[in-house]
């Protein structure tokens, strides 16, 4: 009875067993043991590169806005092409003005004189050679530095009247008041301030100016996309002066 208990108590004897590894699978292990120091290497080689072109880009990106970022403006000046001789036409023997904004502003004189002001269109287009002329002549004549002549004349390359799209105005009643701020105590300038965005004229020098003096004179065309274009720069710039004042 002892001795059949004793039997019960034996526990189960484990039996060795063989077991037949995979060629395939350590091949593929050293393989793989062999390629993880070239991986690493080649990793890191890359994502290096991709860290530094990325600084190389973002770099570039600097310096290729940096022209579009500086204040392009020279005493107070923004920059302006030329207006090519097709798209000018006269509107009087001696003044010629942009193809778009000719219309609006003969409507703008008609329109004017029916309330019985005489609007005289004092200048138009000028070449950049003329207003060249016009900026180093007077400012020696005047014994004038470049930064006070910049004040009541734009440097060439530089006025919006090479644009076409500019036009200085005076009254016909009043010619002692042409190019004078004192136009602006005229029925013609009173005419105009109420009037004129209806023809897409806008003052472009007002009394806020900081480097350019109020003209209350010269009127810019706004009435097309290419003046729109050529006025954008402007435009934003006053819109900021607007927001920092604010
Ligand atoms: N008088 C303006 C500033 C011009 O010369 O364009
Ligand atoms: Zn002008």
């Amino acid at each position: 009875m002892k001795k059949k208990n004793y039997i019960n108590q034996i526990k189960e004897i484990p039996i060795a067993e063989r077991r037949y590894i995979n060629k395939d699978y350590l091949k593929l292990k050293k393989y793989f043991l062999f390629l993880v120091p070239f991986l690493i290497l080649f990793l890191s080689f890359t994502g290096l590169r991709l860290i530094t072109n990325s600084k190389i880009s973002s770099l570039a990106n600097t310096y290729i806005q940096t022209p579009n970022n500086l204040d392009q403006s020279i005493l107070g000046h923004l920059p302006y092409k030329e207006i090519s001789k097709e798209k000018l036409v006269n509107i009087e023997p001696n003044i010629q003005v942009h193809i778009d904004m000719s219309e609006s502003l003969l409507e703008m004189r008609r329109d004017a004189l029916k309330d019985g002001i005489y609007l005289v269109f004092l200048s138009g287009y000028r070449s950049i050679n003329l207003q060249k002329d016009i900026f180093y002549s007077l400012k020696s004549m005047r014994n004038q530095v470049a930064s006070e002549r910049a004040r009541v004349s734009a440097p060439p390359g530089y006025s919006e009247h090479s644009t076409g799209f500019a036009i200085d105005i005076g009254d016909a009643d009043k010619r002692e008041t042409d190019f004078e701020v004192q136009f602006e105590n005229t029925d013609a300038f009173r005419w105009l301030k109420k009037n004129a965005a209806k023809y897409h004229f806008k003052l472009s020098f007002n009394q806020n100016n900081k480097n350019v003096d109020y003209e209350p004179w010269h009127w810019r065309y706004e009435g097309s996309i290419e003046a729109l274009k050529v006025f954008e720069t402007s435009n934003r710039n006053l819109q900021k002066a607007k927001d920092v004042k604010n």
